[in-house]
């Protein structure tokens, strides 16, 4: 069995080769931009652990490992315009480095050069492979669909934002792991446990995402600290603060929400101070943990063949980057 960073090295080492011709270069350089310039491979590298739950690492999960990296990639050029993100993983992003249109673009050939990869595998699982892979599609879409209409909406519940980040977020992590568990020859019951541990896992990591996005260490984040203030997103930290405020503070923060000033980040991340983020968020993580985890406890294999997701588990929980 190979361990999380073992994978993920073998995974980057077989990924980091060309994905697409050379002409036109202005299309394909911008869509080689992106892959080239790192990410910590989490989805593919969950393919090939899912798969080697139950059974040793079968040819195919590759071919469907890089698939899903393609299709993460996809949605993070798209997002990025969406959201209007100068920075992703440290540089420029593709539509600030190469224009909105070619961005557009290279995500779209990404979309179906991912399917190339996945119709390479033995036919006998095309069938459930796609199935799952456009339904997990979809639901992508429909969650950054409601994180663009909650930027407009003065105030969600946390029940709400829980429905969007699973959808825009950890569904991809689980469907990258019942893919995998798929190719093992997982039966419906091991396949529903590790997507619902995929799924817990990823709600932890968008909230681990929503917190850094605020308080990150902008040296290591990659990303623009502050962003999600700036674009009025309604995360966790913002639907918390907004349930504990006072009414002073409450006021205060529909008036950050209207305000394009200088400060308005720094304004937001002191009333999210205020309002004890910090305690909230480790709690919240906590929970989604435990349930991952009692998730994984539920498959039935030998427990060391889990080691590896419980490192990614916990690598998700405490990440920086
Ligand atoms: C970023 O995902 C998009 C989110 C769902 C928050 P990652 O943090 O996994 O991005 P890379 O691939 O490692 O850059
Ligand atoms: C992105 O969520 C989810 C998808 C790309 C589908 P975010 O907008 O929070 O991701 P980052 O922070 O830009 O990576
Ligand atoms: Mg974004
Ligand atoms: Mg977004
Ligand atoms: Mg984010």
């Amino acid at each position: 069995m190979f361990s999380f960073s073992e994978l993920s090295k073998q995974f980057e080492e077989k990924f980091s080769q060309r994905h697409f011709p050379a002409a036109p270069a202005t299309l394909y350089n911008a869509a080689e931009y992106i892959l080239e310039i790192g990410g910590k491979r989490i989805r593919p590298v969950s393919v090939l652990m899912g798969n080697e739950l139950f059974d040793e690492i079968n040819p195919d999960a590759w071919q469907v490992a890089t698939a899903i990296e393609l299709f993460h990639n996809f949605s993070l050029i798209h997002d990025d315009i969406m959201d209007q993100a100068p920075l992703r993983r440290g540089l420029p992003t593709v539509h600030t480095k190469y224009g909105a249109s070619t961005a557009l673009l290279a995500g779209d050939v990404m979309f179906a050069q991912a399917y190339d990869y996945l119709t390479r595998i033995n036919p006998a699982y095309i069938q459930k492979i796609i199935k799952l892979f456009n339904t997990t599609s979809k639901q992508v879409c429909e969650g950054q669909q409601l994180d663009m209409d909650f930027e407009q909406m003065k105030q969600v519940q946390f029940s709400a934002y829980e429905s969007m980040i699973i959808l825009k977020t950890s569904v991809l992590l689980a469907a990258s792991l019942q893919l995998g568990a798929i190719l093992g020859g997982a039966g419906d019951r091991n396949q529903h446990h590790i997507y619902e541990f995929g799924k817990n896992l990823g709600i932890a990591f968008q909230l681990q995402d929503d917190y850094l996005d605020a308080f990150g260490d902008p040296t290591k984040f990659g990303k623009q600290v502050g962003g999600d203030i700036l674009a009025n997103k309604k995360t966790f930290l913002l639907i918390h603060t907004l349930e504990v405020a006072n009414t002073i503070q409450k006021e205060q923060i529909q008036v950050l929400l209207n305000s394009n000033d200088a400060d308005k980040v720094s304004r937001m991340l002191q009333l999210y101070q205020d309002c004890k983020v910090d305690e909230w968020v480790k709690q919240l993580k906590e929970k989604y943990y435990q349930t991952a985890l009692n998730h994984l406890e539920d498959i039935a294999v030998l427990s060391d063949r889990k080691k590896p997701l419980l490192e990614l588990a916990q690598f998700l929980l405490v990440r920086d980057y």
